[in-house]
């Protein structure tokens, strides 16, 4: 089990929170592997608009077989709310990207997405050793991924984001978190984008065709390594400039396929 056809009454359920569902690959990849492993169980696409998010939450953590599920935009932070224990990094970040529920109900928050990003890049063979970093964005992905880099040996984190203050926020949160001082907030005015080793989208732009490139690629320098953590589609635009500049790139599905172990046991499903 479980192809579509053999659901039956003690299948359990997972979902996968996001709005809109279209681009989340979540289930894709658990369901597959829930039929590789004959683990009776299905993860559904959830497609909840943020006004109808704790509704949706208090009704299905009532299910006996609902037993959580993965979370993506724009939920990530506002379900960090409604839950009733966060991991270290969920807690850190203020921010879940996978939850479960007890048999009372309880909520249980983490946040993967820092560890997976961190994984996918050492499994794809990239040394973070001593590298310069620009991450773009400042929102629950990227509490996740700046605090897994301040656990690595990088040399600087610079942080740019459309609102200034959620930048600062998360620079102080960082340096909270882990007591180093090697982060700031940089903008278009004061940014030098050719010195950086590796640059990160962790902005929901890229998620729509008809989206603005989340920032040029044309000042940063031929080694630089391009990385979007969207994951559906691939080949976003940022990644498609990057082709066809020549310069290196990480597909965002890395984080997610790296953190999948991770997930699994989270869940006890394996
Ligand atoms: P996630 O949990 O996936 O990180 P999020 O918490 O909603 O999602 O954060 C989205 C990030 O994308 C934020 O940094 C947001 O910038 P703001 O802090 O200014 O809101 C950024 N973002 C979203 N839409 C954007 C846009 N049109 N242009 C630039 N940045 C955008």
């Amino acid at each position: 089990m479980n192809d579509y056809n053999k659901i039956n009454g003690e299948t359990i359920f997972f979902g996968c929170i996001a709005c809109p569902s279209n681009h989340v690959r979540a289930p894709t990849i658990f369901n597959k592997f829930f039929i590789e492993k004959k683990i009776n169980a299905l993860m559904i696409p959830l497609d909840v608009s943020p006004e109808n998010l704790s509704d949706v939450i208090n009704g299905l953590k009532k299910i006996n077989k609902f037993k959580g599920m993965a979370v993506t935009i724009p939920h990530k932070l506002q379900l960090a709310k409604l839950c009733d224990y966060l991991s270290e990094s969920a807690k850190a970040t203020n921010a879940v990207n996978i939850i479960k529920f007890d048999n009372n109900g309880l909520i249980y928050g983490e946040n993967f997405d820092g560890a997976g990003f961190v994984l996918g890049l050492k499994g794809e063979g990239y040394d973070l050793n001593s590298k310069k970093i620009l991450l773009v964005g400042a929102g629950g992905a990227a509490r996740g991924i700046s605090l897994a880099l301040g656990k690595e040996n990088v040399l600087f984190l610079d942080i740019i984001n459309r609102t200034e203050k959620n930048a600062h926020d998360l620079v102080n949160l960082y340096k909270n978190y882990c007591s180093k001082n090697n982060i700031k907030v940089v903008n278009d005015k004061n940014v030098d984008y050719a010195k950086y080793d590796l640059v990160i989208n962790t902005t929901s732009l890229g998620l729509s065709e008809n989206d603005e490139l989340p920032f040029e690629l044309k000042y940063f320098n031929k080694n630089c390594l391009v990385c979007d953590i969207i994951m559906n589609p691939s080949k976003t635009k940022l990644i498609k400039s990057a082709i066809s500049r020549g310069l290196n790139f990480h597909y965002g599905r890395h984080m997610l396929d790296y953190q999948f172990i991770l997930m699994t046991k989270f869940f006890s499903i394996i």
